[in-house]
């Protein structure tokens, strides 16, 4: 049997629109405080997309920071998939407008998906099989999501949450000595919890009348509460069978990259497993739950302030909208 292909990430990038909203911008819309949103969450600002800067326009930012990072240009991309919970349109996919936005040639694949703020690693999961399979040589794969224009900024138990950005890895099976090798990944999703975070309104059970923007079915819905225990349970189990299947522990593991949600899931994860808080990316301060995004601006602003080394072990790990969680397993290169 043919040896399987080893699979590269060789370009990462990330982008975060310039206005940043802070917790007192905050205090000024909704009944909340600085202190408690501090204390609750762990975040300080968070930034927001300009009017009439949507979700193509972040992923495409990304996609272009991650394609000068992996050294090609849009022309090398074979494959685009976007996963994003705040689509441009419900269709077509979102990959469609970065693919006419970064000017990569029409004989490139789009693909999009909503899988939340796990989007990222099954991204990689997915780049992974089309690279093994051929003929795709780079996947282009982004995270990207303008959460504002779903963010009821009504209601503080979200709204002093939620952020924009994005994220994208350019995946390769080449060797180019730079980036990260991909060693294993674990995905799982658990429909009975979908609606515990979701955007009712839109779709085909609520399509858009009068009566569903009343009812404000068109912004993001999360029971906080629920999501919390689930976030806890979920990750801790996606690490666990990550480690499992790959045959490694924590202590072979130099950094881990949460899902930026909130710092007391980051906190209890990481005393539930026994992970010194000196080895998890912790960025949320900086830019509030970005969801698909998430992972990627955490893991590119480790990048930036130097935190890798030459085989150091990364883990980066997930929970989100589905309910879906996920981690992968890669081997820092340089
Ligand atoms: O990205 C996908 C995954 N998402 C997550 O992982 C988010 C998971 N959930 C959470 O992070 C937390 O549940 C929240 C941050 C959303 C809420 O924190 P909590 O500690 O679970 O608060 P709570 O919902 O239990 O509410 C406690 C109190 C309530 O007041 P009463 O009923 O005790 O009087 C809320 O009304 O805090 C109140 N509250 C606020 N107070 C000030 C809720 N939001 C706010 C707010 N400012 N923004």
């Amino acid at each position: 049997m043919a040896e399987r292909k080893r699979i590269y990430v060789r370009g990462i990038g990330s982008y975060l629109p310039e206005k940043i909203l802070t917790n007192s911008d905050l205090e000024r819309m909704v009944d909340t405080s600085d202190e408690w949103i501090v204390t609750r969450t762990g975040i300080r600002e968070r930034h927001i997309a300009a009017e009439g800067q949507i979700t193509s326009d972040l992923a495409t930012e990304a996609a272009k920071k991650a394609l000068a990072d992996a050294d090609l240009c849009p022309d090398d991309v074979d494959i685009v998939l976007v996963t994003t919970v705040v689509p441009d349109m419900q269709f077509p996919s979102t990959a469609c407008f970065v693919q006419q936005k970064l000017g990569i040639g029409t004989k490139c694949p789009c693909v999009g998906m909503e899988v939340g703020c796990s989007g990222m690693i099954y991204l990689m999961e997915l780049a992974a099989g089309l690279l093994e399979r051929g003929p795709y040589r780079n996947v282009l794969t982004i995270a990207a999501d303008k959460l504002s224009a779903v963010t009821d900024w009504t209601d503080r138990s979200t709204c002093v949450l939620l952020a924009d950005g994005a994220a994208a890895l350019v995946l390769t099976s080449e060797n180019v000595k730079k980036r990260a090798e991909l060693l294993g990944t674990f995905l799982a999703a658990d429909g009975s919890g979908a609606e515990f975070l979701c955007m009712p309104g839109g779709g085909g059970r609520h399509p858009a009348t009068a009566q569903t923007v009343a009812d404000r079915l068109h912004y993001l819905k999360m029971n906080g509460r629920e999501v919390f225990k689930r976030a806890l349970t979920d990750m801790g189990h996606a690490v666990e069978r990550l480690f499992e299947r790959c045959s490694v522990g924590v202590d072979d593991v130099a950094h881990f990259i949460p899902h930026q949600a909130n710092l007391r899931i980051i906190e209890a994860i990481a005393e539930r497993l026994s992970i010194p808080m000196e080895r998890v990316v912790a960025v949320l301060d900086r830019t509030g739950n970005t969801s698909s995004a998430s992972l990627g601006i955490a893991w590119d602003m480790a990048l930036q302030e130097g935190r890798f080394h030459e085989g150091d072990l990364i883990v980066p790990f997930a929970f989100g909208a589905g309910l879906t969680s996920a981690a992968a397993l890669l081997r820092w290169i340089g």
